[in-house]
């Protein structure tokens, strides 16, 4: 069920079915989540079972301000503190250690905890109200099922989920695309996962090197958003650079079998198409408004029935890394 979260009440009443263990429905900047109190090992369980997701998963805790990693977190090193200063609240998940004996089931048993403080204002509000309640902190993995498309507005939420669950609308999601996550827990900050906050901005905050997965030898943590498939809609994505693109097209619009709306051409590059039997978006050309609108771009093609999707691949800069992760993965 949908509740506009601007309504009398709409808030308090979140945070009280939060607070008897019940799932909702946040919004947040980057994309919609499914909550529930993190401390409650029996309300996080019904986060699993309601996404399909592998228990050993960790998920990410959402917590209302910068005080509220105490509660969580053992040990927050000092570039970590400095990444909190710099970016909460907004689009950046920390992995930390572990308080022991803390939200163990949200963090798949692990003994690191992610953490995010995000800037939407409605899930600010429902933080405080849920803090205020004695709920500490909220665990929230995107609000889809295990491998699919992320949910960037109320009505895809209420597409993946029973029609009981309470949902509040706080709009379409100003990000698009998940928190950029930073491991902090082996001595130097680890790219998890890219987002909109860019290692340049990262490593600028706290004047040091980031450094990726492969670059060390120890063993990834689980992620389930660094899964080679995931984020993956019912049609085949496939990624192709403009050139690319364009002989495919020619190739497939010689052949008989391209019946209308099996495929859709999403793009930067307006290519001249030379029939009407396809279905061609266009791709903004700032990686921002890229991010914003793809999840929602994917599910509407799904939506409208097509079979194969191929994308132009991004640019290879810096600002592109989030959507060019994502749509691997979706393309994977
Ligand atoms: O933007 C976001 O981060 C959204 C919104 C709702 O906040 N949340 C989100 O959650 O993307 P989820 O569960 O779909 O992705 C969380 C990612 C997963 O890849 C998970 O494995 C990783 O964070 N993660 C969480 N805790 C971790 C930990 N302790 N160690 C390593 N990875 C962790
Ligand atoms: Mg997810």
């Amino acid at each position: 069920m949908i509740l506009d979260a601007n309504e009398a009440g709409a808030i308090a009443r979140a945070a009280r079915a939060l607070q008897a263990g019940d799932l909702v429905g946040m919004p947040t900047e980057t994309v919609y989540g499914l909550a529930a109190d993190a401390t409650r090992e029996a309300a996080v369980a019904k986060i699993f079972a309601a996404k399909g997701r592998p228990s050993a998963h960790p998920l990410i805790v959402h917590v209302a301000d910068a005080s509220g990693v105490q509660a969580f977190a053992a040990d927050v090193p000092a570039f970590a503190q400095s990444l909190i200063q710099a970016f909460w609240p907004g689009p950046l998940t920390l992995i930390l250690s572990r308080r022991k004996g803390v939200a163990a089931a949200a963090s798949g048993q692990q003994d690191s905890i992610g953490l995010r403080c995000p800037s939407h204002p409605v899930a600010q509000a429902l933080l405080k109200e849920c803090r205020v309640l004695g709920v500490p902190g909220l665990a929230a993995p995107s609000a889809n099922r295990f491998g699919r498309v992320s949910p960037t507005t109320a009505a895809h939420v209420a597409a993946e989920f029973d029609p009981d669950l309470l949902i509040l609308d706080g709009g379409a999601c100003a990000v698009g695309i998940e928190s950029t996550i930073i491991d902090c827990t082996r001595g130097a900050p680890v790219l998890l996962r890219p987002g909109a906050i860019t290692v340049a901005q990262v490593q600028n905050a706290c004047g040091q090197a980031v450094l990726t997965q492969q670059a060390l030898d120890s063993p990834a943590p689980r992620a389930s958003g660094t899964l080679q498939s995931h984020y993956a809609p019912n049609a085949r994505v496939r990624l192709m650079d403009a050139p690319t693109l364009q002989s495919e097209l020619d190739i497939a619009k010689s052949e008989v079998q391209l019946g209308a709306s099996k495929l859709a051409i999403y793009a930067r590059s307006d290519l001249p198409l030379g029939t009407n039997k396809l279905i061609f978006r266009l791709m903004p050309s700032h990686a921002e408004a890229a991010a914003r609108e793809l999840f929602a771009v994917l599910r509407e093609l799904d939506n409208l029935g097509v079979e194969q999707i191929w994308v132009e691949t991004p640019p290879d800069t810096p600002a592109w890394a989030g959507v060019s992760d994502r749509l691997g993965r979706a393309a994977a």
